[in-house]
């Protein structure tokens, strides 16, 4: 029975990764090629915005970091590799980490005598893991898949902001595997960490690997959907974008998730395994039109936004426009293709002047948008501060607390753009200018 797994790569995944495995009995080795993410999880503060993780942490036994990338294979049975798979200009994603990662692994391996098992994590393409990183694995470390460690494909479909929540209790675990035993000491691992006994699908790597890119395509291409639906509802008198996907969401072959029609997606994920799921396409002769129409279709939104902005502001030079919210969802730090950051940087380029406020991501848009033209706020209520429009473009919920009297008393001009239909339509619109992403427009669509 496994005892000891060491993980390589403890950022947004891998940190918390950790802390869920060790807190269901695993002694839990982290390595890290960052010295300042390795004192963290020895000092167990976290150095990422996870929710959750820092009570996590206090309640975990065995869970130690270190630099020393061979201690760590040599005392454990199991290795995930969790390190970045940056995005390339083609859509393809680059596995130089994830060979730096198992080319370390294997050298551990090498000087071990028992068998290994290395769980890959990190999202690659289909063939990747079989195409270099076992070859490498056998190259450096002398020995082979199969009788002398064993090779798996496991990505996670977690979250950012529920990443503890979804690893413990997952719909379902993704096993790619390159033989039996691999990926049955493997589901023994899930079956004791996972709360909830989800379906374990075992299939062969390459099964995996597409599962994974998959998933996340066709949610992007729901959400895109959405969009498009919130779009035809601003457009028909009595039109309401969440009446017609509450509806839709009964349906059980389609579901309510991600079918509320707002803004544009983005964050680490969904916008790039869209676009690697239309490369990978391609490099086997097939078109994924799909993939690439709802990619197109994600730039429409955000584009859409600025021209609702300047439809109702006419020209934007000079105008001050609060954005409250700029991270790619609640409850992360993450700016990462977040639409309300894209959006604000377009703005920008037009000329308008911005007050941003977000609870978690001023600092990370910040380095994105500069400092020319834009004042970062420590409130809601500051942000609105003598503002000609305001988009409501993160639904952070301590924004719940904002009263019509709020922008009616703080902005130049009161008028909202709420991008989540998030506050009480029939109460703001009473008291001011009030727009809601989805709702019929009326003379609005006149501009
Ligand atoms: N963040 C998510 O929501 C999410 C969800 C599903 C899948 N993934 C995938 O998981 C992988 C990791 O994502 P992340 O968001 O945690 O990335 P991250 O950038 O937050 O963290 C990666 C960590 O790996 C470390 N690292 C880099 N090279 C290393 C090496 N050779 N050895 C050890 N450590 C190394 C970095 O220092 C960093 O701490 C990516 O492939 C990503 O696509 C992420």
């Amino acid at each position: 029975m496994t005892k000891t797994i060491s993980v390589f790569g403890l950022g947004k995944l891998g940190f918390p990764i950790v802390a869920c495995l060790a807190s269901k009995g695993y002694r839990v080795i982290g390595y890290d090629l960052n010295p300042a993410t390795i004192k963290a999880v020895n000092e167990r503060q976290p150095n990422i915005h996870e929710p959750g993780l820092a009570e996590l942490l206090e309640k975990v036994g065995d869970l130690s970091a270190t630099v020393d990338y061979r201690y760590a294979v040599e005392n454990s049975e199991v290795t995930f590799i969790v390190v970045p798979t940056p995005s390339q200009a083609d859509g393809s994603f680059s596995t130089k980490y994830v060979e730096a990662a198992a080319g370390q692994i294997a050298e551990g391996i090498k000087a071990k005598r028992a068998y290994h098992l290395v769980v890959l994590t990190s999202t690659v393409l289909p063939g990747a893991t079989e195409g270099r990183i076992k070859p490498l694995l056998e190259k450096v470390s002398g020995k082979k898949c199969g009788p002398d460690f064993g090779l798996c494909y496991s990505p996670e479909f977690i979250a950012l902001g529920t990443v503890i929540r979804d690893f413990l209790y997952p719909d379902v675990i993704l096993i790619g595997e390159s033989d039996p035993k691999s990926g049955k000491l493997l589901s023994g691992i899930y079956q004791t960490v996972c709360q909830n006994n989800p379906p374990i699908v075992r299939t062969a790597i390459q099964n995996a690997e597409l599962a994974k890119i998959s998933l996340n395509a066709y949610v992007t291409m729901k959400i895109t959907f959405a969009n498009t639906l919130a779009e035809l509802c601003e457009r028909i008198p009595g039109g309401d974008a969440e009446a017609v996907s509450r509806l839709l969401g009964f349906d059980s072959r389609i579901g309510r998730k991600y079918l509320s029609g707002a803004l544009a997606y983005g964050g680490p994920c969904f916008p790039r395994d869209n676009q690697a799921f239309a490369f990978f396409a391609k490099t086997v002769d097939c078109e994924a039109r799909l993939a690439e129409a709802t990619d197109r279709e994600n730039e429409h939104q955000n584009e859409r936004i600025v021209a609702l902005v300047r439809q109702r502001l006419g020209e934007v030079k000079g105008k001050r426009i609060a954005v409250l919210g700029l991270t790619y969802k609640p409850e992360t730090d993450v700016i990462e293709e977040s639409a309300a950051v894209r959006i604000s940087g377009a703005l920008l380029q037009q000329g308008a002047r911005l007050s941003v406020y977000d609870p978690a991501g001023l600092e990370n848009a910040r380095k994105v948008l500069g400092e020319k033209g834009v004042i970062y706020t420590t409130s809601a209520k500051a942000c609105l501060k003598d503002a000609d429009y305001c988009i409501l473009a993160t639904p952070w919920n301590e924004f719940k607390n904002l009263k019509p009297a709020d922008f009616i008393s703080g902005m130049k001009k009161p008028v909202l753009l709420d991008c989540w239909r998030f506050f009480d339509s029939d109460g703001f619109s009473e008291q001011m200018d009030y727009t809601a992403i989805g709702f019929y427009r009326g003379d609005k669509n006149e501009g």
